[in-house]
């Protein structure tokens, strides 16, 4: 069975709809550890609600390259070998990268490569797309890129803010994370250059 390993930042909605998941046998994998980079984030205690072993590890004082050095320690001593981020807020250098080749995953509130970075529904937005949506995507050295593996479309409408966007969006975002991670743990996948075809 694999070992799910997932990082955030905050709220943690994305790391709660995974555990569940897994909890229920909807995905087969367990659940070995949610690192949070910043002791306040929220879903440090959802996760600890749901009885998941949760370790914090700042990043405050530390290089890059020094703090991922920790948390691939932490994953690998945990016998993790498949990283989740649910709203990690740092992007990542080759140490973690490479530690972890072709089994990273992320997840964006924005139809990749559209909007990349933070505040993706907000430029959507701004920028009057008419179907937004979210991807989730193997994790390479640029930020929010990377082979898609799952996307999902939502229409923009005429009175939606940030946060009804975004409130739409996250809904599409812990349906398609989870059958995204399936897909990867069944082994149901392949990758051909950019693409990654279903088997
Ligand atoms: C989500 O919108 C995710 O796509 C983005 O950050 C947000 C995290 O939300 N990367 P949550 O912490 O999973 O609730």
């Amino acid at each position: 069975m694999r070992r799910i390993g997932i990082l955030i930042s905050g709220r943690g909605s994305n790391m709660e709809s995974l555990v569940l998941a897994a909890q229920s046998r909807r995905i087969e994998a367990e659940i070995a550890v949610v690192i949070s980079n910043d002791p306040h984030a929220k879903g440090i205690d959802k996760a600890q609600a749901l009885g998941v072993d949760t370790i914090c590890v700042p990043s405050r004082g530390l290089s890059r390259e020094e703090h991922e050095a920790r948390l691939v320690a932490e994953l690998k001593n945990r016998g993790v070998d498949l990283v989740c981020l649910a709203g990690y807020m740092r992007l990542l250098t080759p140490v973690f990268v490479g530690a972890f080749p072709q089994s990273i995953l992320n997840i964006h509130p924005s139809l990749l490569p559209a909007f990349p970075g933070i505040e993706a529904q907000q430029k959507a937005l701004e920028y009057g797309v008419k179907i937004s949506g979210c991807t989730v995507h193997f994790v390479d050295e640029s930020m929010d890129h990377g082979p898609i593996i799952r996307q999902a479309t939502v229409p923009v409408r005429d009175d939606d803010t940030p946060e009804t966007l975004s409130m739409r969006i996250l809904s599409e975002e812990h349906r398609i994370y989870t059958e995204a991670v399936r897909i990867v743990v069944e082994d149901r996948y392949r990758i051909t250059g950019r693409r990654v075809l279903l088997k």
